[in-house]
């Protein structure tokens, strides 16, 4: 039996419906923010499920969380294969989970037909690769990179205060696995993460698999505006320093200024906060974010640029800053795991494409330490971020058909 052939759709689908309890939502998505306490349910049931099947399994010290099915050679570098198990605070059940499940499905079908590879092959959990709850995401995969310095994420805060280096040690204490002590990062022979696609386009064009060729660049920001707080009722209009009118008046310049005749550039104010919030005080404070993406690095730094004189220009008599917390430049897979994944699906007679992913991913950091690559699967009407995401028993399983495929390749050489 080929390893293909045995993994198990059903398998797979009652894993991500079982994940979906964790954190479940009432609209059908989840809820599964980094570091909490879901998160650590999902760590949980992952462990149990590595542990039931003989696999060794650790964490590092940014809670990255790593299972590993033993090669012929123990001395050679593993290849790796994952994805991660935190959502946006409105979620769904596949985006993250299934590159998770898929590469522990892919241990597993190994295991079932009995194929022992040269090399190891590990499953990973990355931590925090939404970035919803801690800025900034995919930091898991950063940190192990060496993108990130480890004691700079220890220290970020989310929107409640929360230290992240508090959150993560509950965490772990939540859903103990052995640590991995030291900086996070080991020598990697090769990546391949699963995804749902995100978007449209496979389920338009009728195609199965998306051999993922790049994913585009992207920067995110936070805008301080600082006002003055004042009475609602007694204050002229001329007297005020508004932050929240100054925060509009920023706002529709930007959307603007990032209209572009194509539709290329991705502009999204995605988080805003007004302080006091109190509806009869003048806002003396307004926070919001900017995610901003597109292929091209250069078109995001001339972007970067109008932003930055926007947020002086706009915001008068106000004081407003600007800062930077992500800059992603484009990332270009592997073009030998680009094959290997067009040729693996072709074998296997599957309906492909090459594309681009216009979501991030934690391939993009991993791609700086080793050859890289991704397979995207269909979602209904390419809606992601969002509970009602969903995908198909089959899909799901085609795409984690290919990805045996894939690593048992790579695992070989
Ligand atoms: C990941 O969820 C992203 O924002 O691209
Ligand atoms: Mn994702
Ligand atoms: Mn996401």
């Amino acid at each position: 039996m080929s390893g293909a052939d045995a993994v198990k759709e059903d398998r797979l689908w009652q894993r991500h419906a079982d994940m979906a309890k964790l954190g479940g939502t009432p609209r059908g998505g989840v809820n599964r923010q980094a570091l909490s306490p879901e998160d650590a349910a999902a760590r949980n049931q992952l462990i149990s499920w590595a542990k039931a099947r003989g696999f060794s399994l650790f964490a590092d010290t940014i809670g990255n969380l790593f299972i590993r099915k033993e090669g012929t050679d123990p001395t050679l570098s593993p290849v790796l294969s994952g994805s991660h198990m935190d959502s946006q605070p409105t979620g769904g059940r596949f985006d993250g989970m299934y590159g998770v499940l898929a590469a522990f499905e892919a241990l597993e079908a190994l295991e079932d037909a009995g194929i022992r590879t040269r090399r190891p092959v590990m499953a990973v959990a990355w931590t925090n690769e939404e970035g919803s709850r801690f800025q900034p995401g995919a930091m898991g995969s950063a940190v192990f990179a060496g993108t990130y310095r480890l004691d700079d994420m220890l220290g970020q805060k989310d929107w409640k205060g929360v230290v992240l280096k508090d959150a993560l040690a509950e965490t772990l204490a939540a859903a103990p696995a052995p640590l991995r002590e030291g900086a996070p990062g080991f020598a990697v022979d090769s990546y391949i993460e699963a995804h749902i696609e995100q978007g449209p386009r496979l389920e338009n064009e009728r195609r199965t698999i998306g051999v993922v060729t790049a994913i585009q660049g992207s920067r995110r920001y936070i805008v301080t505006i600082d006002g003055e707080e004042a009475h609602a009722g007694t204050t002229p209009r001329a007297a005020r320093k508004d932050a929240y009118a100054a925060a509009t008046r920023l706002a529709a310049a930007l959307y603007e200024a990032t209209t572009d005749a194509d539709d290329t550039l991705r502009f999204t104010i995605g988080r805003v906060e007004v302080l006091p919030g109190s509806p009869n005080t003048v806002p003396g404070k307004v926070t919001f974010t900017i995610d901003m993406r597109h292929p091209e690095d250069a078109v995001l730094a001339r972007h970067e640029a109008i932003i930055e004189r926007l947020v002086g220009e706009k915001t008068t008599p106000c004081a407003a800053s600007l800062q930077k917390v992500t800059n992603v430049p484009p990332t270009h897979f592997d073009p030998a795991v680009i094959d290997l994944v067009r040729d693996k699906a072709a074998g296997l007679g599957l309906s492909h494409m090459d594309m681009p992913s216009g979501a991030g991913h934690d391939a993009m950091h991993v791609a700086r330490l080793c050859p890289t690559g991704m397979i995207f699967v269909p979602c209904e009407r390419g809606i992601s971020h969002n509970e009602i995401e969903n995908a198909t028993p089959a899909d799901l399983a085609a795409g984690t058909k290919v990805l045996v495929e894939v690593l048992e390749a790579l695992a070989n050489r």
